[in-house]
């Protein structure tokens, strides 16, 4: 559920139109509704009360400080990957001991940032890094909780790109090998290997996966206290979809995610930690772009007129150009990923009684084949000038986001009830061609070689 709702047909973000934030901020840009993402966090707080579990937002999923300090005001820890979220972390005001670091190659220049912001646990992918970070934190006479992230080798079903659970993907240590890592981990100064880590994966939609890995880790964690290691806590990552066909899509609930948890995992007096990433973010944010142009089939006065002919593949299809590209938006054409569009303003009916729904590739400027945000996609008859809203982009949109084709990135509104804040403004262009610099012999002071012959 999000709060992207229509009012006297135009697209609100709770109480804000669009239209005015459009006209205000120009197009395209991001927008975030706080409600939605306050009650995701709660949804999925609530379904775990009874194990009072600690949910690491997973900060690759939206990591704008306004989007982490809405978080944190609720309780939420992180889960960074970098340095650079760590950082994002600690500027938004997370404490240390809520953040989690994970991810396959730390520096140990990153281990050692880590290390003196007091993390709570180094989620470690092989025994390689395990030594590298006692290496750091024996240097820093410091101690590292580790929970080492353990592969379950268990498909989750889900596009290739965003699974991790399988043996043949680089993330984590081989079940087989785990119980050998943690003896080594036993024997380290500098490292207390007291959890367990996984993550299969993203944008699961069916439970049967996650029960496997959870039941994966159950048998690990008996083993592991059976062996002598204190395995206290048991991080789960994230990974739960959300439904980006609206109604025609629902994934799992929270609660159904949470009974597999308690009936695998329940029992072992056992700190459980989540990574939610995309289960808050995604349907708590839309990318906001306007039409630039329509480009129709030749023959067509516009495409009500050959709406009818649809269908028909030999007589072309409508481009919606829109001024949000590939660059602002990747999902679709790296994951295919579907995301609905919605007009930003409803279109009255036509004199024929029935809204015309034409066909149209909607399509960003950038000189590439791949750019495009929807194919195939019936829409209400869209012109030059409409707002349409991609849906559903809150979560691995704005983050995925580049400059190709010296495109600026696009700002992030923050919305809350009737008030709305421009929490990452839009980039310039002095900002973006000022990031490069003149080699010194390029620079118009200096004599131009000559050819050699
Ligand atoms: N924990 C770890 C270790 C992860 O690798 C990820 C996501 C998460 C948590 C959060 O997963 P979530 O709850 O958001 O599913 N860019 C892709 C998704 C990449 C996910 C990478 N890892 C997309 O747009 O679909």
């Amino acid at each position: 559920m999000h709060h992207f709702t229509y009012r006297d047909s135009v697209l609100h973000a709770e109480d804000v139109a669009i239209p005015m934030i459009a006209d205000a901020v120009g197009t395209p840009f991001y927008c975030y509704s706080t409600a939605t993402l306050e009650r995701h966090y709660r949804v999925f707080a609530e379904a775990f009360a009874d194990l009072s579990p600690l949910i690491c937002f997973a900060i690759k999923a939206n990591s704008n400080q306004a989007v982490l300090a809405t978080l944190a005001r609720l309780g939420a820890g992180m889960d960074v990957v970098s340095e650079g979220e760590l950082r994002r972390a600690l500027a938004a005001g997370v404490p240390g001991d809520r953040i989690i670091f994970a991810g396959v190659g730390k520096t140990r220049d990153e281990m050692a940032f880590a290390l003196d912001a007091r993390i709570k646990c180094f989620n470690v992918e092989s025994a390689a890094e395990l030594e590298a970070l006692a290496d750091v934190a024996q240097a820093k006479g410091q101690t590292a909780h580790v929970a080492i992230r353990v592969n379950p080798d268990v498909d989750p079903r889900t596009h290739a790109k965003i699974s991790t659970g399988q043996a043949e993907t680089k993330f984590g240590v081989p079940f087989a090998e785990a119980l050998g890592v943690y003896a080594r981990a036993r024997t380290l100064d500098g490292i207390v290997a007291d959890g367990v880590h996984m993550h299969i994966g993203s944008q699961i939609t069916d439970l049967a996966p996650f029960e496997r890995a959870f039941q994966r880790m159950a048998e690990l964690v008996d083993l592991l206290r059976t062996e002598g290691t204190d395995i206290r806590h048991v991080d789960l990552g994230g990974g739960l979809g959300v439904p980006y066909r609206g109604a025609n899509d629902i994934p799992p609930h929270p609660d159904e995610y949470a009974r597999v948890v308690r009936e695998t995992l329940g029992d072992r007096n056992l700190e459980i930690a989540f990574e939610p990433g995309r289960m808050i973010a995604a349907n708590a944010g839309i990318l906001v772009t306007r039409v630039v142009r329509v480009k129709s089939p030749a023959g067509t006065g516009d495409a009500r007129e050959s709406a009818a002919a649809n269908d028909n593949p030999t007589t072309g299809k409508h481009f919606a150009i829109v001024d949000a590209a590939m660059n602002d938006l990747i999902r679709p054409t790296l994951y295919e990923a579907h995301h609905d569009i919605w007009p930003v303003t409803k279109p009255g009916t036509q004199s024929a009684g029935h809204t015309a729904e034409p066909t149209y590739d909607v399509v960003g400027p950038v000189c590439e084949t791949g750019d495009y945000l929807a194919l195939g996609r019936r829409l209400p008859e869209v012109k030059e000038g409409d707002a349409l809203a991609v849906m559903t982009t809150g979560a691995y949109g704005a983050v995925q986001s580049g400059t190709y084709n010296t495109r600026l990135l696009v700002p992030e509104v923050l919305v809350s009830g009737s008030a709305y804040a421009v929490v990452r403004p839009r980039q310039s262009y002095d900002d973006l061609i000022g990031l490069d610099r003149m080699a010194p012999w390029l620079s118009s002071e200096a004599p131009v070689a000559s050819m050699s012959p």
